[in-house]
């Protein structure tokens, strides 16, 4: 009887490990007792309204305390005189039910809480509903990590403005979303089932988010029709329980687009009176919506500069239909114009200030500017957006992206609050005062009654909501830096551990480990020194394409030519750009000595020979850094693997899956920047890596049979410039070699090339027994934006492990194509333990 009891908890709980609980999963905590003191008896959730986020509270806690604790507690909506209570509800209904010694709650602003767990009694109490929800998470985050401690605090959030952005289009797609199709849109509609929106919500929730704008920045005008309005008073009664307020994109030509107007002029009367119209439809069906997001001028989006109207003009005609409402005006920074590269002085990072610089003060005072949290478009690298410290008399919002648009798309592990943090930090120093990017865009440093931050978050209907269980983090991570900004990445990334997984030291360490190295690994074996990421920026922003990023009118320039590399962006000679901001900052950007190495080609173009302030040079720091970093992708594998059995297999299978393919991706990053730039530059690795491969055989240099040599371009893609196809895609073909190698154990990786259009098949025989077959299905499996060309997007290297190998043995290839992808290969490679090529 007891043994069939536990065997049916631990299928329970094994099964339940999809993901979709993430952080909130509520695991039973070993080694506490059910009769322990310190778990409460009784909840009292003092609303009885089950919209209430009071109510929600109330219910969060009574399943919290169920699944960590095993002990089933009932809520009541009044006081009861009992001990071991936890008491959730806001400030004055708890001061209505027993009174309130105002000293421990005077200082709470609004969404903040007060959390008291002295003497086992638990109280919770919310400026308002929602602040009493964020510290029944807190309490329960405490439990679920084991943490007993007797604490009394408050808690207040550094900015109003919290949110986070869905880029999902109508028909059910997310534009850079690496997680499946849309939780809220199918079909030009809002979806019928709405139960992972409210799932969403909770987990948002959880993390202190209270807005979310869930519909692409490039609007569609069809979400404003009256059967959508409907959809979206269906979306705020699942979001309202958990205190968060819905927010739409517009499209800005609507009154054309939809309206039948003759004109969307933003100051035209019959324009003014439609917004006024439609604004009034949205909040009798959502009283309480968060407002608007507005991308106007950008990128083919509709504006009001097409009336030579300003940007403040488009914004405030928003502003001033949702203001009898207490809406927001979210109005993005992102605005800049296509660009020509033989003029030096061209920049689009400085478009932004010049866009709104001289608008400073002509927003209204519901109006929040937008701001991406570098110049260009969420690089790897980016200075702190200088519009930060133009915008002294304008509300503004800090922009983030969870998704991971250019840094790996959720194939790749890169823990983004670091990075975030860089720019966060950042003392702009306005008027030589400490001018701290968080503290600005709170509001505190140039007393705006509004602030905050918005990401884009992209999550969609897969049970990873993200894509992948690790890159779940980013979005905690999110939460918790809106909330306090000066937290530490690392403590926030062991919270989210510890509730995610678990609180084994093993689990947490090598997570910790992994999750720190992962970005500054992603630089390094991306784009270094501020030269941008380097993927294709015209194509999937996946993989590597340096030359996409030049001779275009996009202007994320490198200007990288045989002798030189880099954007000047100084003022005496260059773009003007370092200008931008304040005078210390500007000085110190001015002068390559006082710029940090890893902004350097950000502000300077150098020669590949200039020296950096490490003693390398800028060539020599490319090469190191690709080989680096990709080393210490490699050491990701391992260290997940020894978290088998610590992990359930379901999530630990998927993640291992994604690391292997990160090491392998990360080789093809490795090789395809370095020897672009060995290319270019003519300028030899002092260590002799690049271009030299001792370890690898070369597929065109195979015996060869119903395959062919393809030249790859970008033609750094590929190694030797050179992959093999089978002759149709009806021909199956084979290579074969004899190995030449000592004898011994191996690992055996195989670059080949997956593209979407087509599932092939690989067979790898060595003597004719087989050592390893796959399809390429990746397509289907890793949810980046995929690529139907042999490029830096599709290179895959696929790794056997621990091969016997003999001098003499004959290695056989048998590639069968499918669809339009030719059973590509590149190169077989051979790694004797500790050897990486
Ligand atoms: C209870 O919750 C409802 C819905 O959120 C709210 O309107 C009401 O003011 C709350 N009552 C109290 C006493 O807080
Ligand atoms: C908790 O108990 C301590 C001593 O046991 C007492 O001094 C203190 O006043 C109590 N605090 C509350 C909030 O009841
Ligand atoms: C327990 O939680 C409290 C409140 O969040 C925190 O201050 C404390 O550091 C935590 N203790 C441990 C050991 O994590
Ligand atoms: C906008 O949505 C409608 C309805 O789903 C669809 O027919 C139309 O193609 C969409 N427009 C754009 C530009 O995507
Ligand atoms: C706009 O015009 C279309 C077709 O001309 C019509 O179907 C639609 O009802 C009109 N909409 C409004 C709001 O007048
Ligand atoms: C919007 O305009 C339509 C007709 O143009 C009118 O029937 C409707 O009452 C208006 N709605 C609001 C909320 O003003
Ligand atoms: C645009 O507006 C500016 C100032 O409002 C005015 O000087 C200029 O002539 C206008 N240009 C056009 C083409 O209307
Ligand atoms: C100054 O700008 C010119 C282009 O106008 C460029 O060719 C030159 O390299 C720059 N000089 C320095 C020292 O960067
Ligand atoms: C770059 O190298 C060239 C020689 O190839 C030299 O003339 C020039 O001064 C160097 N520029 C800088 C900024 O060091
Ligand atoms: C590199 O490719 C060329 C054809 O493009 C081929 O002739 C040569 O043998 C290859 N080198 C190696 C080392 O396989
Ligand atoms: C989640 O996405 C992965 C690929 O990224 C896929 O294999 C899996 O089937 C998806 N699951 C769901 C439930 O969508
Ligand atoms: C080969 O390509 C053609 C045209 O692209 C396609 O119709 C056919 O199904 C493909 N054959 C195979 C075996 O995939």
């Amino acid at each position: 009887m007891m043994r069939a009891l536990l065997l049916f908890l631990t299928l329970g709980v094994a099964s339940a490990e999809d993901g979709l609980a993430a952080w909130l999963r509520y695991a039973p905590l070993p080694g506490v007792a059910k009769s322990e003191g310190s778990i409460p008896s009784n909840i009292v959730a003092l609303n009885a309204t089950t919209t209430s986020p009071v109510y929600t509270a109330g219910l969060e806690l009574q399943k919290g305390i169920q699944g960590i604790f095993g002990k089933q507690v009932s809520i009541t909506h009044q006081s009861i005189e009992s001990l071991s209570t936890v008491v959730v509800g806001t400030v004055d209904a708890y001061a209505q039910e027993y009174g309130l010694d105002d000293d421990d709650t005077a200082d709470l602003e609004a969404d903040g809480f007060w959390l008291s767990t002295l003497n086992g009694t638990i109280q919770i109490l919310g400026q308002n509903e929602r602040g009493a929800l964020y510290g029944a998470f807190e309490y329960l985050s405490m439990l679920a990590q084991g943490n007993f401690s007797q604490v009394s605090y408050i808690s207040n959030p550094n900015a109003p403005i919290r949110w986070v952005n869905q880029w999902d289009n109508m028909d059910g797609s997310i534009e850079r979303g690496y997680g499946g199709p849309s939780i809220f849109f199918q079909n030009g509609l809002i979806v019928n089932d709405l139960s992972r929106a409210e799932d969403y919500a909770r987990l948002l929730a959880s993390v202190r988010i209270n807005g979310a704008i869930i519909n692409n920045v490039n609007a569609n005008a069809s979400l404003l029709t009256p059967q959508n309005i409907a959809g979206l008073k269906r979306v705020a009664d699942v979001f309202r329980p958990y205190g968060v307020q819905l927010g739409i994109s517009l499209n800005f030509a609507s009154p054309q687009l939809l309206g039948n107007l003759s004109t969307f002029d933003p100051l035209d009367a019959s324009v003014i009176d439609w917004w006024t119209n439609i604004t009034d439809q949205i909040y009798e069906a959502v009283p309480d919506m968060a407002g608007y997001l507005v991308k106007a001028n950008s990128e083919g989006q509709p504006g009001p500069i097409t009336y030579n109207r300003t940007l403040a003009q488009g914004a405030n005609l928003f502003a001033k239909a949702l203001q009898p409402y207490g809406g927001v005006a979210m109005f993005r920074a992102f605005v800049y114009n296509q660009l020509n590269e033989s003029d030096w002085r061209a920049d689009r990072a400085n478009a932004a200030v010049q866009f709104f610089k001289d608008l400073d003060g002509q927003f209204d005072d519901n109006v929040v500017v937008q701001i991406k949290y570098g110049p260009i478009d969420f690089q790897v690298r980016e200075p702190t957006s200088p519009l930060f410290a133009n915008l002294l008399q304008t509300n503004t919002a800090i922009e983030l992206e969870v998704a991971q648009e250019y840094l790996g798309q959720q194939c790749h592990l890169v823990y983004l609050a670091p990075l975030w943090k860089t720019v966060l930090d950042f003392d702009l120093k306005v008027d030589n005062q400490s001018s701290v990017v968080s503290d600005i865009i709170s509001g505190k440093r140039f007393n705006r009654p509004l602030g905050g931050s918005a990401a884009v978050v992209n999550v969609g209907t897969n049970n990873t909501w993200l894509g992948s269980h690790l890159a779940m983090s980013n979005l905690y991570a999110y939460g918790r830096l809106a909330w306090a900004p000066t937290q530490d990445p690392e403590a926030i990334l062991q919270d989210w551990t510890r509730l995610t997984f678990s609180r084994d030291p093993t689990v947490l360490r090598a997570i910790t480990q992994m999750s720190m190295e992962s970005w500054p690994a992603y630089e390094n074996y991306s784009g270094n020194l501020g030269v941008q990421t380097l993927t294709d920026i015209l194509y999937t922003h996946f993989g590597p394409n340096p030359q996409s990023m030049d001779n275009n009118g996009w202007g994320q320039w490198t200007r990288a030519d045989h002798l030189t590399i880099g954007m000047d962006r100084t003022v005496s000679n260059g773009t003007g750009f370092a200008g931008q901001y304040p005078p210390e900052i500007a000085a110190m950007y001015e002068d390559p000595s006082t710029t940090p190495d890893d902004l350097l080609l950000w502000f300077h173009h150098v020669n590949y020979t200039h020296v950096l302030h490490s003693g390398k040079t800028v060539i020599q720091h490319f090469y190191d850094a690709h080989y680096n970093g990709s080393a210490v992708a490699q050491t990701f594998v391992p260290l997940w693997e020894s978290l088998k059995g610590k992990i359930d297999d379901q999530r630990y299978n998927h993640v291992l899956f994604r690391q292997e393919y990160q090491a392998g991706h990360s080789i093809v990053w490795r090789d395809a920047i370095s020897n672009f730039y060995h290319n270019l530059s003519g300028i030899p690795d002092t260590e002799n890596r690049v271009g030299n491969h001792p370890w690898r055989i070369e597929a065109e240099s195979m015996s060869l049979a119903g395959y062919k040599p393809y030249q790859v371009s970008p033609f750094e893609m590929a190694s030797n410039y050179t992959a093999i196809v089978t002759l149709t895609n009806s021909t199956v073909g084979t290579a074969d070699t004899t190995l030449n190698f000592p004898d011994g154990k191996y690992d055996v990786g195989v670059n080949y090339f997956d593209l979407i259009g087509g599932i092939s098949r690989w067979d790898v025989s060595l003597n004719n027994n087989s050592i390893a077959s796959w399809t390429g299905n990746l397509e289907n499996v890793l949810g980046h934006a995929p690529s139907i060309y042999l490029d830096g997007h599709s290179a895959t290297r696929k790794t056997i492990r621990g091969v016997q190998v003999k001098k003499g043995d004959v290695l056989k290839i048998v590639g069968t194509p499918n669809g339009i992808e030719p059973a590509p290969l590149d190169y077989v490679v051979f790694l004797p333990e500790g050897v990486l090529d």
